[in-house]
């Protein structure tokens, strides 16, 4: 029981700890519970499944690696740009799954690969390593993804495809890979991030390549669901509001009253903390959404509706 007690301290005292390093917040955004866990419904364990997240050196990938292993994942690949960056996130990673599965440590194996995802293949290459160290996949996050604020008028072209590349292609070739592999295999669940732009036009900023890059993962989600509904593949979408990464603390810190705009744009009066998204994305990638495809999840602090 003390033995419990303590792995659940340290477990909450390592999550501070990488918020911190990863999300480039200055203060932890949460109090840490020293409770034992709660009772949770068996559906929503990632206990046994082999994990995959792009874009998880940081952001919300990395917050979305995290609730895999805080929900009993073992088995996780860490995909990003830089090889350096991907391998450290990983081994971050690690100590956190050993703190948090104890009980499991032997079969803790995350590991860090580099991949551009809008390179096929490269994406090929990155699942290929997956399934020589694993022998299968079972969830698929796409978190990789780029936004720039430039007025349609001033964004060069160059720039614009290369949002596309990322965004809209990359996130294609994740799922095709993901889906190749999952479907001899009996099935599996990927996530596409998309994102609330999919749904409004964000305001002040001008982002137009972005918000219909969002759109495209979010129809491109549907497309594919139906595609491979019988194969059992899954594939649904989680579309974010506003929040607190680089990505966004890039844009803020160029303009200081921005976050207040956006703050007082958002029902619930704030941007959200990458933590806001572990319930969310564990339910789409776990047995708890067994019959959902083709769907799409906003965490938005009520953004959308208004
Ligand atoms: N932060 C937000 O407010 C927000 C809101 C809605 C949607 N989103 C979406 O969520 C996803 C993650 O955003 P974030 O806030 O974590 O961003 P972030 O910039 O903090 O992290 C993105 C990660 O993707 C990686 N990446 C970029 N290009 C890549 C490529 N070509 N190949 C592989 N990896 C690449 C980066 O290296 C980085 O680690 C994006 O798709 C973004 O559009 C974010």
């Amino acid at each position: 029981m003390a033995a419990a007690r303590l792995a659940t301290r340290q477990s909450g005292l390592l999550r501070g700890a990488l918020t911190l390093r990863h999300s480039g917040v200055t203060a932890v955004s949460r109090p840490m519970s020293t409770a034992p866990s709660p009772k949770t419904l068996p559906s929503f364990s990632m206990q046994g499944k082999v994990c995959m997240v792009t874009g998880a050196a940081r952001g919300l990938g990395y917050e979305f690696c995290r609730a895999f292993v805080s929900s009993g994942c073992t088995s996780l690949a860490v995909v990003d740009l830089k090889d350096e960056e991907a391998k450290s996130a990983a081994a971050e990673l690690k100590t956190f799954a050993q703190a948090t599965n104890s009980d499991a440590a032997d079969a803790i194996n995350i590991i860090g690969i580099e991949c551009d995802v809008s390179s096929e293949h490269a994406v090929q290459k990155a699942y290929a390593e997956i399934m020589d160290t694993f022998g299968r996949i079972d969830s698929v996050v796409a978190s990789a993804g780029i936004v720039e604020n430039y007025s349609a008028f001033d964004y060069p072209f160059d720039r614009i495809k290369k949002l596309y590349d990322i965004n809209v292609h990359g996130a294609f070739f994740t799922a095709r890979e993901a889906a190749r592999n999952m479907i001899p295999q009996g099935g599996g669940s990927i996530v596409l991030v998309a994102s609330m732009s999919a749904n409004i036009v964000n305001i002040p900023q001008p982002q137009t390549p972005y918000n219909a890059s969002k759109a495209a993962v979010k129809h491109m989600a549907s497309s594919l669901a139906v595609e491979w509904a019988k194969k059992g593949v899954r594939v649904n979408v989680l579309s974010p509001g506003y929040m607190l990464t680089k990505l966004t603390r890039t844009i803020l810190a160029h303009d200081t009253e921005l976050k207040k705009t956006w703050e007082s744009l958002t029902p619930m009066g704030k941007m959200g903390e990458p933590e806001d998204l572990a319930g969310a994305i564990v339910f789409l990638s776990s047995d708890a959404s067994s019959f959902m495809t083709g769907s799409e999840i906003r965490v938005d602090g009520g953004y959308c509706v208004i």
